[in-house]
């Protein structure tokens, strides 16, 4: 717990969230706000006003000016005070922070670090938001987690939950009875289970319309510091998934084969608000019933009441700890806390390499 890893991209909103008008969100401590200038481009600057700190969210948009509603300075997209009603004379310091900011995959990232360290490269691969051969659905609006957002990275790398947590939707009680295959990248993590020949978790069976056993794939690949890409799928038991129709690039599909079984994606942009609170942006994208908006239903409502449980699970996790100052010290790891210990180590290691440039 502690400090953010800052050169880094974040989710701060949806794409859909930002428009003219100003819109607030606070990510990594920092009160952020949002809109869009009038060319569509959306604009991050600081939501704080340098005179007398009213969050600028409270202003309005009058073309490319952001105006401060308390004594009405303009701020130009660049942060940069460009009026201050009654004088001529901007004084020194008339300036708010700005981030560099990027629209992608229907999310807005923002960069809260070096602006000169600002790769789009470093985005995770996720380009089944915007391919015509899935199908998307986006948990609108986030999630808002009283958590410190590992303890979901650590939720998100350990899917041995489902059995507890999920059981009435996505898990069944075989799926710890499977190991998982840990791998470690160089700023990546990445767990693989594959649970054989085993009845379909009650959504499963719903999506799938199996009438036996499936064999399922979980994939999940989280990278440094908060993007969890999960991918999983099944298809009937024996039908060869294992064996190679199951392609082994996480970030590459389709899975499963025509009629035969399906896959989804599981995307998770994980946003740290404040060190106890956090953002949860999720998007699933499938692979079937590409033009079913029963489907898109099935998908919104069946995995948000899933995930809702994740979130009652990690605030009542993060109550407990703050009770008793309880910190990540005193706990004990098993053996599916691998990959999130992995993660753990590697998050830890770029927040030291950021300390030790500062000095
Ligand atoms: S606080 Fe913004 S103009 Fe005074
Ligand atoms: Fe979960």
């Amino acid at each position: 717990m502690g400090p953010f890893v800052k050169n880094a991209w974040y989710a701060a909103a949806w794409n859909h969230e930002i428009g003219p008008e100003p819109f607030a969100r606070t990510i990594l401590n920092e009160p952020l706000v949002l809109f869009r200038d009038t060319v569509g481009d959306v604009v991050v600057l600081e939501d704080r006003c340098c005179h007398r700190h009213l969050p600028l969210s409270e202003g309005k948009v009058i073309g490319d000016i952001l105006q401060c509603g308390y004594h009405g300075l303009e701020f130009d997209c660049s942060g940069a005070c460009v009026k201050v009603p009654g004088q001529t004379r901007v004084p020194p310091g008339g300036i708010v922070r700005t981030w560099p900011v990027l629209e992608k995959y229907q999310y807005v990232w923002v960069w809260m670090g070096d602006p000169d360290k600002a790769d789009e490269a470093l985005l995770p691969d996720w380009h089944v938001m915007d391919d015509p051969g899935w199908a998307v659905v986006k948990g609108d609006p986030p999630f808002h987690i009283p958590c410190h957002y590992e303890l979901f990275n650590d939720n998100l790398l350990d899917l041995s939950h489902l059995a507890y947590v999920h059981i009435k939707n996505i898990g069944t009680s075989a799926v710890p009875d499977f190991p998982i295959v840990t791998t470690r990248g160089k700023n990546s993590v990445r767990m693989i289970r594959w649970i054989l020949d085993s009845a379909p978790a009650p959504l499963y069976a719903r999506f799938g319309g199996f009438e036996g056993n499936i064999d399922r794939w979980q994939y999940a690949e989280a990278m440094v510091p908060s993007f969890n890409t999960v991918r999983v799928g099944c298809m009937p038991a024996g039908s060869g998934a294992q064996a190679g129709d199951h392609p082994d690039d996480i970030a590459r599909g389709p899975g499963g084969r025509e009629g035969q079984g399906f896959e989804f994606y599981n995307l998770n942009a994980i946003t740290p608000e404040t060190e106890n609170s956090t953002w949860y942006f999720y998007a699933h994208s499938r692979n079937f019933a590409l033009e079913d908006p029963e489907m898109d239903e099935e998908f919104r409502v069946g995995l948000r009441g899933a995930f809702q449980d994740d979130v009652d699970i990690l605030a009542a996790q993060q109550m407990n700890m703050d009770r008793h100052a309880h910190n990540a010290k005193d706990w004990i790891d098993i053996n599916v806390d691998g990959p999130g210990l992995a993660l753990r180590k590697m998050v830890d290691d770029a927040l030291a390499s950021e300390i030790k440039t500062l000095f």
